[in-house]
């Protein structure tokens, strides 16, 4: 007998998203279940009950009726007690629950007999769980939000420019925090023009800062920032007080700051002190985006926008919601694989299935029984500690820049130069002069060409080799030199004297023109994926 899935409205003040929306009710039904929705559940979220309805979902009028009728509910925020009373003994919940903020609705759920799936317990560091990951979609949509709601309180544009009325200078961003919500934030105001900083105590984000455009600040203090599971942790306070100095200074230089600085189970860290707002130019904005737990800012007031000292500082905690149509479509997709999941049959039946790793993981209710918090599940052995640095090199061991590895003795060196020298000595005095120039060259050239492939990242050698793959073709031209005096006395004839090096001329005209058009072609290629 095919479940009931039911999406009523939310009902939290301002809450826009809904659970799930037409495109996935349609995939829900081909896993078999029937879909019942409340009317204008997805209203606010630009999905009128029209599509619903021609996405083959049925229309309930109301909450009371739809509770009644579903066997598996899909919602947003946690439930409030009312909702509770209306979910049907031994259904199965799924939505943020939060069991660690909220023991009375864990209690109450459990007097239900439920079965809960708290989509934020989602053991995230599982490869096979990033596909029902909806802390990072929300996280996504919200860095993006925080940006924009940044940019709306800001009295300049972001980009600089230059125009006959003036120059307007690039608006200057600081990052608290590079976690998911910190880097898409990164990403967004690069992407706008402005110029970005950013922090975080796990060192690891640094390369990931770099790549969206951002500069990553350190703090001045030797410290392992990373909790596990890929998350921060409490500080010592030395760093912490390193770490005061630093935002101060970032404080008194940026237009605007976001922090997004949270570690899981903990208050959010403070971050921002009221002096560091008091330091800020008058107009600058701060986006807390860590309000609702408790703010990396002093001054923040959750859900609420305020000006102190000159600065505006938003405490929005609703950013996901404020794009409602997006992070509904993204949060709908990851109950969807969730569900998948949780129905491998395709019988519109649920089975959860406490063996696997992520579902054992997200369930915090199994019938009735309070099953939070889960045993940390079963990683795949942990990849071997990076080698620590080996100790300096003394300069004169290190054989210039390039590979440590094959390091040449001050020995070798001197016997390598000794028969190097010998052979040009050599070849002075046995070869014709002019072949002793191109020699030269040719040496020369293979010690450039050496120097220049090995010290470059391999990482780098593709778009390295294009580039040089278009400029060696200087070939070309030694080629056409060689050709050019007697183009017109060029025939078949290949007994006739220099007949040969005219037509290898021809081919090597020919092959390096493949080689120099494929090597700028390949380097645009390359050059088009960095451009917007
Ligand atoms: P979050 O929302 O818990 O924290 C946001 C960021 O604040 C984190 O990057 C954290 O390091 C940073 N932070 C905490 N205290 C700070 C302080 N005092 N100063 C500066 N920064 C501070 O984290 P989120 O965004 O949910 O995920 C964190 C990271 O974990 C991300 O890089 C994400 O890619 C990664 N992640 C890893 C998973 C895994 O495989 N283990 C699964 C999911 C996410």
């Amino acid at each position: 007998m095919a479940l009931v899935i039911g999406v009523p409205k939310e009902v939290f003040p301002g809450e826009k998203r809904v659970a799930t929306v037409p495109e996935v009710v349609e995939k829900l039904i081909k896993l078999g279940f029937r879909v019942a929705v409340e009317a204008r559940a997805g209203e606010a979220a630009s999905f009128p009950d029209e599509a619903y309805r021609a996405a083959g979902a049925e229309l309930v009028a109301t909450a009371d009726e739809l509770w009644a009728k579903a066997d598996v509910v899909l919602k947003v925020r946690p439930p409030t007690t009312e909702e509770v009373a209306m979910l049907r003994e031994g259904a199965t919940l799924i939505g943020f629950v939060w069991p660690a903020q909220h023991p009375e609705l864990m209690q109450q759920l459990a007097a239900r007999k439920a079965t809960v799936l708290a989509i934020d317990s989602l053991p995230r560091q599982l490869s096979r769980a990033q596909k029902m990951d909806a802390l990072t979609s929300m996280a996504g949509v919200s860095g993006y939000r925080a940006v924009i709601e940044a940019a709306n309180a800001f009295g300049r544009p972001f980009n600089g420019s230059v125009t006959a009325a003036g120059k307007i200078p690039p608006a200057r961003v600081f990052i608290a925090g590079a976690g998911v919500a910190g880097l898409a934030a990164i990403g967004t105001a690069a992407n706008l023009g402005a110029i970005v900083r950013a922090n975080d105590t796990r060192a690891e984000v640094a390369d990931q800062v770099k790549s969206l455009g951002g500069e990553f600040v350190k703090v001045d203090y030797e410290e392992e920032g990373s909790g596990g599971g890929g998350y921060a942790k409490v500080m010592s306070e030395g760093f912490q007080q390193a770490q005061r100095g630093m935002y101060a200074k970032q404080a008194r230089e940026a237009d605007v700051i976001i922090t997004t600085a949270l570690i899981p189970g903990k208050p959010a860290p403070r971050l921002i002190t009221a002096d560091m707002v008091k330091s800020m130019k008058p107009g600058s904005v701060i986006v807390d985006m860590a309000a609702e737990q408790g703010g990396n800012c002093e001054l923040t007031e959750p859900g609420a926008a305020v000006v102190r000292h000159g600065v505006t500082i938003v405490g929005y905690t609703d950013l996901a919601s404020r794009l409602a149509r997006q992070a509904s479509t993204l949060y709908a997709t990851n109950l969807l694989r969730l569900t998948e999941e949780l129905c491998k049959t395709k019988d519109g039946v649920l089975d959860v299935d406490m063996e696997d790793d992520a579902i054992r993981g997200v369930t915090v209710v199994k019938d009735g029984a309070i099953s939070w918090p889960p045993p940390p599940p079963k990683l795949p052995s942990a990849p071997p500690a990076p080698p620590r640095p080996a100790a300096p090199v003394p300069a004169k061991a290190a054989g210039g820049h390039g590979k440590p590895s094959g390091a040449m003795t001050p020995a070798k060196a001197a016997v390598l130069f000794g028969v190097g020298a010998l052979l040009f000595l050599l070849i002075g005095a046995y070869a014709p002069a002019s072949f002793l120039g191109h020699f030269t060259v040719f040496v020369l050239a293979c010690f450039v060409g050496y120097m220049v492939v090995w010290n470059v990242t391999p990482a780098l050698h593709t778009p390295l080799m294009s580039v040089t793959n278009a400029v060696s073709s200087i070939i070309a031209i030694g080629a056409l030199v060689q050709l050019a005096p007697d183009l017109s006395k060029i025939s078949t004839d290949l007994a006739r004297p220099g007949e040969w090096i005219r037509w290898l001329s021809v081919a090597a005209i020919a092959l390096a023109t493949i080689n120099m058009f494929g090597g700028f072609a390949v380097t645009r290629r390359m050059l088009d994926m960095f451009r917007k």
